[in-house]
């Protein structure tokens, strides 16, 4: 009988390895995560990382600080000035960067413009994909505009052959689009399968740090099937991007999740246009420019995403139940974090909010959950319960705790000068923020120490 073939068992989602098959993993808890495959065949040290060169036979000598040479400052740009904040300052010369997000977001939108911008600045760049045919990329550049000659393209699959090709013509940055469909042959699983993932994503490690190639990975972000999550990817690049938003919306926001080169939580804005993405450098103006004036349940508030503020509309629609059950949903934030606000509006401040529905949206399709925003979120749903408008020239922000009371946020500063640049003319605010807060324009501050504070505040508002 022919020997069984060595098989393991690993998690779908962060790539832990077992013996046997569990339920949860015990790396990260994730439940009903395993699927088996089998194990590489590797050669003694093959598919290890080098970070650095030796010959054989020498043991690395460790270098003190003083001795590494860095070079100079040398990230570049990538033409996007969304982009290269995110990715703290621009490109860093063989990096591996992640960029995640649902199919049919616009990674490879991005990606193909990106590489427009960088051969545009006389920098070699190879494109590869193995989703689309060479045919369907010209059609997709020709939305996106003008290319020049430094920019190859090549429709691949075969990371061995994707690996020769880059040790030759040696590009300043690649474009694997996507690591779910490159494989290599001495893997014996399938494209896209826990191992394939893994496996590819060291080759193109080692290209990277070995070569200096600077390489996009794109990941689809997928839950069920054979196809491999990227989470389990974010160990091993450097950077780690989300492209998210609402598909039915045109604005997309990357997000910086992991970065060893910069600071993480940084976002950048795009819009979907029909010849690509173009960045959106105001996104405060952006997010509210639907918001209606004189209509009840309505509030503008700020979170700080990164080192960015942004305004933002809460909107919130509170009606009569007509169960016994209240129906409460929540858009764009946190459930939970809502039927809080509820419970707090009920007992401190007397709204009668058990017998009525509420629907709490932030509009835009964000997803957010700061604290700062609670007290919007608050406002909102006080403002629609008692269907009075709240004024659209101020901007309300604050975290609110268990005794109804405002808490102090972080970035207020930043908050406030964010209100005046887009000309609000009130600012309601916690109290314990108000000390030190530098008022730089005319813009009233008002703060508070409660909700029910806060709603005097506005009602004093609409005399
Ligand atoms: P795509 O980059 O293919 O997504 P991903 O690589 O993340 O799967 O984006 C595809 C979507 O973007 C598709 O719905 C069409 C839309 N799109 C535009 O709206 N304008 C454009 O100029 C382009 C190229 C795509
Ligand atoms: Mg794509």
């Amino acid at each position: 009988m022919a020997k069984a073939k060595a098989t393991s068992f690993f998690c779908k989602e962060c790539g832990y390895e077992s013996a046997k098959w569990n339920g949860q993993c015990p790396a990260c808890k994730a439940w009903n995560s395993f699927v088996e495959a089998p194990t590489v065949k590797e050669e003694k040290g093959a598919g290890r990382v080098s970070l650095g060169t030796r010959s054989p036979g020498q043991l690395p000598v460790p270098k003190t600080l003083s001795e590494i040479e860095t070079g100079e400052e040398s990230r570049y740009s990538t033409g996007f000035s969304e982009l290269d904040n995110v990715l703290g300052g621009g490109i860093v010369p063989a990096s591996l960067i992640l960029v995640g997000g649902d199919p049919g977001i616009g990674k490879s939108t991005l990606l193909l413009q990106v590489c427009r911008n960088l051969s545009a600045d006389g920098r070699g760049v190879l494109y590869i994909s193995g989703e689309e045919s060479l045919r369907q990329i010209k059609l997709r550049a020709q939305r996106v505009g003008e290319f020049t000659e430094n920019l190859g393209f090549l429709a691949e699959t075969n990371l061995d052959t994707i690996s020769e090709i880059l040790k030759e013509r040696w590009p300043q940055v690649a474009v694997i689009d996507s690591i779910q469909t490159v494989y290599r042959e001495d893997v014996e699983s399938a494209p896209g399968s826990v191992s394939q993932v893994r496996e590819s994503t060291n080759v193109l490690l080692q290209l990277a740090k070995g070569l200096g190639i600077t390489i996009f990975i794109v990941g689809h972000v997928t839950k069920e099937g054979a196809v491999a999550g990227p989470r389990m990817l974010e160990h091993m690049v450097d950077t780690v991007l989300y492209f998210e938003g609402d598909k039915s919306a045109s604005y997309r926001v990357l997000r910086g999740v992991k970065n060893r080169f910069g600071s993480t939580n940084e976002i950048g804005v795009f819009e979907m246009c029909s010849e690509g993405l173009v960045q959106v450098p105001n996104p405060s103006e952006y997010m509210i420019s639907g918001h209606e004036s004189g209509s009840s349940g309505s509030v503008i508030t700020c979170a700080v995403e990164g080192s960015r503020p942004m305004l933002l509309e809460v909107q919130a629609l509170v009606c009569r139940t007509n169960f016994g059950m209240p129906r409460r949903t929540a858009a764009g934030t946190d459930y939970n974090r809502v039927n809080l606000l509820m419970a707090v509006l009920e007992k401190r401040v007397g709204l009668k909010l058990s017998e009525c529905d509420a629907y709490v949206n932030i509009a835009g399709g964000l997803r957010l959950s700061e604290p700062s925003l609670d007290l919007g979120i608050a406002l909102a749903i006080s403002s629609s319960y008692r269907d009075i408008p709240v004024s659209d020239r101020t901007l309300v922000f604050g975290e609110v705790g268990l005794s109804g009371e405002v808490r102090a946020v972080r970035q207020a500063q930043q908050r406030v000068n964010e209100a005046v640049k887009m000309g609000f003319d009130t600012c309601i605010l916690p109290r314990g923020n108000l000390r030190g807060l530098e008022n730089r324009g005319d813009i009233r501050l008002v703060g508070v120490s409660n909700v029910a504070e806060a709603i005097r505040a506005l009602a004093g508002d609409e005399k």
